[in-house]
């Protein structure tokens, strides 16, 4: 039995006043299509059909190779968006999901209901709805005296005891493929010159087929997003859905309230999160780590029993057993191996830390390999930058840099070498060796530590 989504994205969205397309605005960090792929891959066998169109290029770059897509010339309503499918997919499944790109919180579990609903309906249409107070311009579902469906009607049509109706449609429907394809041409006009999914019910009914409702038991999962202020609420409802998510999983929350998780981050068990933290992208983080308060943590991947305190990580590996901040900043290709203490105001790029280097306070390292043991003494600065090229820092093992040691790269500095407090150091230095003074020179050998 094959099963294909189309998802409608070709609409403006002119509620939301933005230059960028509805659906590209992010919930929880991922464009809201997102999540209507994803939940439409779950359900389905076959590969999705976007429907795009307005501001289709953006859409397009984003959706990539993970849908098929197809383009829909002028937006005259979401029965005309289907239709725009047809050519790929007339033969080709025996059913047909629909849903709205602007819908992030339908589960992928809710479609597959849909879909096994429709399975056994003699009819062609199996349509989800909502029973909700605020009916937010969602269509109503008109039922006939014995309880089947009959209509859905726009709101604009409603009267004003239809619009009563506390029962809405969703926007996410199972249809027969065959009966489908025949019945979008034969889809009248509305009165606001579009041709409505919506009315293929009221031809199904017509010619005596039935049509199943199946009632959505979570109604967060029908938040349809027209303006910002639904984008706000479906930002709410997706993280408390991503945070209990990692709390059944075995990661404890502070504050869940207060803790910005995005979709596709992981976090391993029996790890802490303390409230205002932001764990974003590519981010996944190791068994049994502290982060939090106050961090954010973007691209950022760590390994077990790391702490990072009031800190922003970019694009930064721990190995594990790292501990940093407060105030720390690492950003794109920082990498500190496991047992490094990185302590307050620390700025680390491009670099690697080995293992157990301690940096305690007021340092900025970049563009600089750095060996095991090595102990950066505050206020150590790599002067990496010449003001057109950046130039790397070679640091050995068990090396001692004094406070406020400034390197001047490119430079090295062999295993065991000193410098003292103060020292510009503009040549390298070999094993041993202890530096001091400006230029730094070397006064002995034999250092011991
Ligand atoms: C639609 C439904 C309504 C339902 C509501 C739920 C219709 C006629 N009405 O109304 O019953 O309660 O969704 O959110 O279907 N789109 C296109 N091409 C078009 C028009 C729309 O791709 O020509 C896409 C939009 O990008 C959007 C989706 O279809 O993703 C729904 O369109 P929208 O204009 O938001 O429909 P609603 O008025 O919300
Ligand atoms: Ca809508």
């Amino acid at each position: 039995m094959k099963v294909t989504a189309v998802i409608l994205a070709a609409g403006q969205g002119t509620r939301m006043r933005s230059d960028l397309p509805k659906v590209m605005h992010a919930v929880c960090g991922q464009p809201m299509i997102y999540y209507a792929i994803q939940a439409a891959k779950a359900a389905s066998s076959e590969t999705p059909v976007v429907v795009i169109g307005h501001a289709a290029d953006a859409v397009k770059d984003y959706v990539h190779d993970s849908a098929r897509l197809v383009f829909q010339e002028k937006q005259l309503g979401t029965g005309h968006a289907v239709l725009q499918a047809e050519s790929f997919l007339r033969g080709k499944s025996d059913y047909v999901i629909v849903t709205y790109a602007d819908m992030p919180l339908l589960r992928a579990e809710t479609l597959s209901r849909l879909v096994a609903t429709q399975g056994a309906n003699p009819g062609p249409i199996t349509l989800l709805t909502v029973i909700a107070d605020d009916p937010r311009g969602f269509g109503r579902i008109i039922r006939k005296p014995d309880g089947s469906v009959e209509a859905i009607l726009e709101e604009a049509q409603a009267s004003p005891e239809q619009l009563t109706i506390q029962e809405l449609n969703v926007g996410a429907y199972c249809f027969s493929a065959d009966w489908l394809w025949e019945a979008l041409h034969r889809i009248p006009l509305s009165p606001k010159g579009e041709y409505y999914l919506t009315d293929t019910v009221e031809l199904a009914v017509k010619a005596g087929l039935p049509v199943q409702a199946l009632l959505l038991d979570d109604p967060l999962e029908a938040i349809g997003i027209n303006t910002r202020i639904h984008l706000s609420e479906a930002e709410v409802a997706m993280r408390q859905r991503i945070n209990s998510a990692h709390m059944l999983a075995g990661v404890t929350l502070i504050n869940p309230q207060m803790t910005y998780i995005e979709a596709g981050v992981t976090i391993g068990l029996d790890t802490v999160i303390w409230p205002n933290s932001y764990l974003q992208g590519g981010t996944r983080i190791g068994e049994n780590c502290e982060i939090g308060p106050d961090s954010i943590l973007r691209d950022t991947v760590t390994g077990q029993n790391c702490v990072v305190l009031a800190s922003v990580l970019e694009g930064a590996i721990l190995e594990d057993n790292v501990d940093v901040g407060p105030f720390a900043h690492l950003r794109k290709g920082a990498h500190l191996c496991s047992g490094v203490h990185m302590g307050n105001f620390g700025e680390v790029k491009d670099s690697t830390l080995g293992p157990g280097t301690k940096m305690g306070h007021f340092s900025y390292i970049g563009n600089a390999t750095i060996g095991p043991n090595v102990n950066i003494g505050a206020g150590t600065i790599t002067c990496n930058y010449d003001g057109v090229h950046k130039h790397p820092t070679q640091i050995g093992a068990d090396v001692f840099i004094g406070s406020d040691t400034m390197l001047v790269a490119p430079v090295e500095l062999g295993d065991r070498s000193r410098t003292g407090a103060g020292s510009v150091v503009t040549k390298n230095v070999p094993e041993d060796t202890l530096v001091v003074g400006m230029p730094a020179r070397a006064i002995s050998r034999k250092t011991k530590r």
